[in-house]
């Protein structure tokens, strides 16, 4: 089995460690937790950091789009193939079976959650863009289409954030109970990458199971999300009205 092959592996007995999460999966998730509480403290605790949040609402919003095309270009357990399982496979993972079964990268349940984490943030970078401070500050699209999909645009920004907050109390629950309940560590899994592997019914060499980080793969997908982003705030956006908005 190669790395581009299941990623299922019997339980048994001998233990070593695979590389997981590559490089850029690490960053990005370290980066999407740091721009989460960035956007919570400028949209929500302080009273005069509008301009800040627009800007973290950009990193934000580059961050998800880098992963969504992550999970088609980048390696083995960041790709959307490699974790996208049938609701059946996620509800047997939930009753415990099959036992036998470890999931190197996210598991079936852990998955959907992945999923819904990128969907609900996607949601809430996308509606900023017609929000409005109603002082100084329009985020680059308020005002470009009617008023109905910008009241829509601002009810999802304020409700999808409490969505958001409960998926990060699951996300953070499903971890601690994997630590300390299953003794599967992934937090440091997260950190550098390798996760123990369990190896001697099948014949793949630890070797085989190492992810790399594709760095030129990388750099580009950074540099087409970095030059999307900043054409969708500054050429696509209409022109602003001279004097009232500044984003
Ligand atoms: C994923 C990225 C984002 C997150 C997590 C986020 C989060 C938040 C939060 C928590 C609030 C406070 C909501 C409340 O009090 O009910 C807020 C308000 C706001 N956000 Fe964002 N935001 C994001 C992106 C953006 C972007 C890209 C823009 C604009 C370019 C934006 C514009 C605004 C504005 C104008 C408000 C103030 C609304 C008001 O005064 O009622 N946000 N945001
Ligand atoms: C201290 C807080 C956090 C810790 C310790 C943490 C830890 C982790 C760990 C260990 C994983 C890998 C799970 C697995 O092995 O299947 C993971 C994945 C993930 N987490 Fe977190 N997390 C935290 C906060 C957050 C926050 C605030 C967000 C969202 C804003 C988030 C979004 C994600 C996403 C999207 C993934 C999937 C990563 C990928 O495949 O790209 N996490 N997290």
């Amino acid at each position: 089995m190669t790395q581009e092959a299941s990623p299922a592996l019997k339980a048994n007995t001998t233990q070593t460690h695979a590389k997981v999460w590559d490089i850029p999966t690490r960053l990005f998730h370290w980066s999407l937790l740091g721009v989460f509480v960035f956007q919570f403290v400028t949209g929500d605790i302080l009273d005069d950091a509008m301009q800040l949040h627009f800007y973290g609402g950009y990193v934000a919003l580059g961050l998800i789009l880098f992963r969504i095309i992550w999970g088609f270009v980048g390696s083995y357990h960041a790709r959307f193939s490699s974790f996208i399982y049938s609701p059946s496979t996620a509800l047997q993972y939930l009753m415990g079976r099959p036992k036998l079964q470890q999931y190197l990268g996210h598991n079936p349940l852990g998955a959907y959650s992945v999923l819904a984490i990128l969907a609900v943030m996607l949601t809430q970078a996308v509606s900023g863009l017609f929000m409005t401070d109603d002082i100084f500050l329009d985020g680059p699209y308020h005002g470009a289409f009617d008023g109905a999909l910008d009241d829509a645009m601002n009810w999802l920004h304020h409700n999808a954030i409490s969505l958001m907050w409960g998926l990060i109390v699951l996300h953070l629950s499903a971890i601690a109970f994997y630590s300390f309940k299953k003794k599967q560590r992934l937090v440091p899994a997260m950190l550098h990458g390798k996760k123990p592997v369990s190896h001697s019914q099948t014949s793949d060499t630890p070797a085989d199971l190492n992810v790399v980080t594709h760095w030129w793969r990388f750099l580009i997908v950074v540099a087409v999300v970095a030059v999307f982003v900043y054409c969708l705030v500054n050429v696509f956006a209409p022109e602003p009205e001279m004097g009232l908005y500044d984003y």
